[in-house]
């Protein structure tokens, strides 16, 4: 990989600002299944190192005014920026999104470090008026913070909780997926020269199991901000009870994404290849669900699968790309049972058949889906598209809500009674009315029910990583 700055490709650990080089775990190109690098897989001894440097760091970075924490921030914001070319190729080599997408997530990440760089000369208390006494809320730094990041967003995933935690006053240990660590590695070298000091940001690199345990068991670790699936966002809060951490979990979802007859047809279009395709398909707020009022079904199968064939399917850096590789072979086996499934179950591909190499998952359009599919009540996290006819809007509210997720749910109509009503009856976090795009910094992010806890982003990100101190005053 060529980069301007070679130095971002850094294959190290990062433990209270000294670097850890141990080639322990390849870490591979998902397009050529060559290996870009490795990097240490590190022990729960090395963990725990990590954990006592963000605490020794938090003594002083906590008393570090707002401002200059603001600033530092700022600093790495723009470091990014500037170096938003050689991320996103890292990025795209490790991850397999297309280059382009790849820099628009390095914008994206960056956004979050600006909006809670703002955000942090914002945590304001309160006077509580009580007779006889002061009362005051003060907002402090709930400690150390875990953080665990998957391999769909390895730059965003993090700079969403580090930056609220930093401009909190926490200090962070980062144990990102190891199928994709060297952004996240390239995130701490940025970090550094941008002066955010030694310990604040702490990156352990490595298979999960034994990094997990020692930073869910850990009592200095007071926070865990997990994002990826439900059942190991589940695993991890009951690794996390018994130190009674808090807890932000960004889970799995099943997104609906549901056209009523009287939707502008070609927005709607827009919005699903967006939500659809974004990243393969491989993100928590994916459309997993299109349902198609009656009316409009065959008009709205035609344009989409017309937009979905002139998808370009390749490496990420190949400049023509639409949609990069799979992440690996247990992802595409899903999405390919997925499919199987549907198809057997009387679901028909409308969309062309591409003969693509291995690493490849053909976007496909399937009408005719039904509840009784797999990819009804599974999140494919793949470009699949199954395409589910209804009558009625009381219907389509059954099938939507009828999941045990509650993350991001999307529909398209122009009648504004039926906007709001929809709106309010739907059980997910995120709802967009006429767009196919809920994610933004300045946005609360998250989900209800098996979607998870906690909000990322938006002014109740920085909540997540405060605590709350009663401090009472008398005799005065
Ligand atoms: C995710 O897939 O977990 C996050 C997607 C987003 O930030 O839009």
């Amino acid at each position: 990989m060529t980069l301007q700055d070679p130095g971002l490709l850094r294959m190290e650990a990062l433990i209270g600002g000294s670097w850890i080089a141990r080639p322990d775990l390849a870490v591979y190109n998902p397009a050529t299944a060559e290996v870009i690098g490795s990097v240490p897989d590190c022990t729960g001894a090395e963990t725990d190192a990590a954990i006592t440097a963000a605490q020794d760091a938090m003594s002083t970075w906590k008393q570090v005014d707002h401002a200059t924490r603001a600033d530092l921030l700022m600093g790495w914001h723009d470091l990014m920026l500037a170096h938003k070319g050689d991320l996103g190729r890292i990025l795209s080599a490790e991850q397999g999104k297309p280059l382009a997408e790849a820099e628009g997530e390095i914008a994206y990440g960056a956004s979050f470090v600006r909006w809670f760089a703002e955000e942090s000369r914002r945590i304001n208390g309160k006077i509580i008026p009580v007779p006889g006494k002061k009362l005051m809320a003060l907002r402090e730094p709930v400690g150390v913070a875990a953080i665990i990041t998957p391999w769909n967003f390895p730059n965003a995933m993090i700079t969403r909780k580090v930056a609220p935690a930093l401009a909190a006053g926490c200090t962070v240990v980062i144990k990102p997926s190891e199928l994709t660590p060297f952004s996240a590695i390239a995130l701490g070298v940025l970090a550094e020269r941008a002066g955010i000091p030694a310990g604040v940001i702490n990156i352990v690199t490595g298979l999960p199991t034994e990094i997990g345990k020692a930073l869910t068991q850990s009592p200095t670790v007071r926070k865990l901000s997990f994002t990826g699936s439900t059942r190991v966002g589940a695993m991890l809060a009951g690794q996390c009870a018994p130190t009674l951490k808090r807890l932000s979990l960004e889970l799995g979802g099943n997104a609906p994404f549901v056209v009523f007859d009287d939707a502008d047809l070609d927005a709607a279009v827009d919005g699903a290849m967006l939500s659809k395709f974004r990243n393969g398909g491989q993100t928590c707020v994916c459309a997993n669900r299109i349902l198609v009022q009656a009316g409009v079904y065959e008009r709205f199968i035609d344009k989409l699968t017309a937009r979905v064939d002139a998808l370009s399917v390749g490496p990420g850096d190949a400049g023509h790309s639409d949609i990069g590789p799979m992440i690996n072979a247990a992802a595409r086996a899903k999405i390919n049972a997925h499919v199987d499934d549907a198809i057997a179950k009387g679901a028909r591909q409308v969309s062309r058949k591409r003969d693509l190499a291995a690493q490849y998952a053909d976007p496909v359009v399937l009408r005719d889906a039904s509840l009784d599919m797999r990819l009804a009540s599974e999140e494919t996290f793949g470009p699949v598209a199954p395409i589910f006819r209804f009558e009625t809007e009381a219907q389509a509210l059954d099938i939507a809500n009828g999941t045990p997720f509650g993350l991001a749910a999307y529909f398209y109509t122009t009648d504004m009674a039926r906007a709001f009503r929809f709106a309010e009856a739907l059980e997910f976090g995120l709802v967009g009315l006429n767009t196919g795009a809920v994610s933004n910094a300045e946005a609360p992010f998250g989900g209800v029910k098996f979607s998870g806890l906690g909000r990322e982003g938006a002014q109740e990100g920085i909540d997540e990583y405060l605590s709350t101190k009663a401090f009472h005053i008398g005799g005065i």
